[in-house]
């Protein structure tokens, strides 16, 4: 018996390390929650978790964003939230830093 449940606990454990990673998207693309006009970016922006690996999923959740595709706008990120938190021209580029293109974000 004794036995049988350690077998039991190894198997659960093989099981639940690849539910993890599944769980973990490579990029995320923000719902448009405001409309873009004709002539805006036609994209929603896309983020991507590869190009942030640098930093811990704590450091974005869950004070940041939730763990869900929530979406936010333009004036939030004028407000320095969920973005802005770091791309405020000063730890990253912001969304006003001469030369960045909008399609740095918007961009299928
Ligand atoms: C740092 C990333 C980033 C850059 C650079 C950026 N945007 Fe956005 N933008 C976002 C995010 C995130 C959203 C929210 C999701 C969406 O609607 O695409 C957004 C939303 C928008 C929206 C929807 C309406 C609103 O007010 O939220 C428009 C329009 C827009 N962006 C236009 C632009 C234009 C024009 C530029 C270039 C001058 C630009 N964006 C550059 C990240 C960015
Ligand atoms: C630099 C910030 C940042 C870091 C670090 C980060 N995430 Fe995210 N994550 C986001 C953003 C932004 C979204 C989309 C939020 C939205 O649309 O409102 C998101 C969404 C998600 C979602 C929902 C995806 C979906 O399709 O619904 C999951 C799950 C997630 N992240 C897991 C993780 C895990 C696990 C880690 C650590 C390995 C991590 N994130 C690290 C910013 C981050
Ligand atoms: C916890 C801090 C943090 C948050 C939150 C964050 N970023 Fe970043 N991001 C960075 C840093 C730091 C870099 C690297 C900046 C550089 O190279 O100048 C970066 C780089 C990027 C790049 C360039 C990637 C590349 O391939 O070179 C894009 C695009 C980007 N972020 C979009 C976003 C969008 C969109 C959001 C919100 C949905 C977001 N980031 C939220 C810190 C953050």
């Amino acid at each position: 018996m004794r036995l049988r449940g350690a077998l039991t606990g190894a198997v659960l454990l093989a099981l639940a390390a690849p539910v993890v990673a599944v769980a973990f998207p490579a990029w995320v693309r923000i719902p448009i929650i405001k409309a873009h006009k004709a002539t805006d970016p036609p994209e929603a922006s896309v983020f991507s978790h590869f190009a942030h690996n640098q930093y811990q999923c704590s450091a974005c959740h869950p004070t940041v964003f939730p763990q869900a595709r929530k979406g936010f706008t333009h004036d939030d990120l004028d407000a320095g939230r969920f973005c802005a938190t770091c791309h405020d021209n000063k730890t990253a580029f912001s969304v006003d830093t001469p030369g960045v293109r909008c399609a740095t974000c918007h961009h299928k």
